[in-house]
């Protein structure tokens, strides 16, 4: 009789179960010896990209009524939840291109490409396997202000990964409570969970302050470039925090009759540009101001870009704090 490894699926997740002999399937427990014990276990792993929640390393016992039995999770099976923030090919400075860094395979699989029903394409940031966050504007765009979420879900269409790359549709549009008057931004649910890889990752959400004046994060888009022609690859510029009083200053004193102004609020935080005077452009709102922790090694979103009118023309792209609405989040995701 074959005593190789079984592989068990559960709801369309591999679940791949070693070594475990098909006698064993039944849980029936062992002989007994006198002095000394049979170890009889399953481990579950998960796929990668995937880990394991709730059940210590997915170690299950045969307890002594056939049950597989974890110390960690008890009966449960153990779940299989995305990694987050950890991209296999981080971005690093690359071939320097005008208005930005060409962005190699897998150095933001977090970034969604949102394109409404004119076709326009803006940014959205993976942070699940079924939740986005983008900009409220960016959900509006080609509606009028009278129109619902539900309404406006089902004109989105949404890509990850690779340009060949089906579009998945969006089932639920929930708008920040705060928006427009504080707070622009959305969560978006896609249809079904994306099967996670190298090049569809979440990014992770933040459990600090990383919006400190001075620090650098990566903020990637498709948006116009120096040519004010949308780009058809993906490009990203590394960018400064902003002090919050001189930008507050700045948009103050312009002409807000001759400008689209941005939301700026105690939710809000402002970016400058690069020396090279690289910066943000139309459509690259929705994307992320990803920080990297060096603690973990892991990418966070600290921001959501929210004005991205600047082009190198004004002095702050502004972003939502998305440590400062956190509690939204996780809240709307949880009853999602
Ligand atoms: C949107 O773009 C696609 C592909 O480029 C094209 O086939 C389609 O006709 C366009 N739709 C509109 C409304 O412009
Ligand atoms: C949406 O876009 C189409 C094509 O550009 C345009 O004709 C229409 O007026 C737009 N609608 C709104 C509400 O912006
Ligand atoms: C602001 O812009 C409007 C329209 O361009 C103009 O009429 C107005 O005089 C400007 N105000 C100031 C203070 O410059
Ligand atoms: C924003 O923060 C300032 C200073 O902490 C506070 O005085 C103000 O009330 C806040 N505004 C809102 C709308 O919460």
């Amino acid at each position: 009789m074959s005593m190789g490894p079984a592989v068990l699926l559960v709801a369309g997740l591999a679940w791949t179960v070693l070594t475990v002999a098909a006698s064993e399937w039944s849980c029936v427990k062992p002989a007994e010896i006198e002095h000394g014990y049979v170890e009889h276990l399953v481990k579950y792993h998960c796929d990668p990209y995937y880990q394991l929640r709730g059940a210590g390393d997915g170690t299950y016992k045969c307890d002594e009524n056939l049950a597989w039995v974890s110390l960690g999770a008890g009966k449960e099976a153990p779940v299989c939840e995305p990694v987050c923030g950890k991209p296999k090919n981080p971005p690093r400075q690359m071939q320097r291109i005008i208005g930005g860094l060409l962005a190699g395979k897998g150095s933001f699989p977090w970034q969604g490409r949102l394109v409404t029903r004119h076709n326009l394409t803006v940014g959205a940031t993976l942070i699940s396997d079924q939740w986005l966050l983008t900009t409220g504007r960016n959900v509006y765009l080609n509606h009028t202000d009278s129109a619902t979420p539900e309404e406006i879900a089902p004109t989105l269409q949404l890509f990850l990964g690779g340009r060949e790359q089906p579009a998945l549709a969006i089932e639920q549009v929930v708008l920040h409570p705060n928006y427009p008057k504080a707070v622009d931004l959305a969560l978006l649910k896609l249809k079904e969970k994306v099967f996670l890889g190298e090049e569809i990752m979440p990014i992770c959400l933040p459990q600090k302050d990383y919006v400190q004046p001075g620090r650098v994060g990566y903020v990637s888009g498709w948006g116009r470039g120096a040519t004010f022609a949308f780009s058809s690859m993906l490009k990203y510029v590394m960018l400064p925090v902003a002090e919050g009083e001189k930008c507050r200053q700045y948009y103050g004193a312009r002409n807000a009759s001759s400008w689209v102004q941005p939301l700026l609020s105690n939710d809000t935080f402002c970016v400058g540009m690069s020396e090279l005077q690289e910066d943000t452009c139309y459509g690259d709102a929705g994307g992320a101001f990803a920080v990297q922790d060096p603690d973990d090694n892991t990418w966070y979103a600290a921001g959501i870009l929210s004005y991205d009118k600047t082009c190198s023309a004004s002095k702050y792209g502004v972003y939502v704090d998305v440590q400062r609405v956190l509690a939204w989040i996780k809240d709307t995701v949880a009853a999602g």
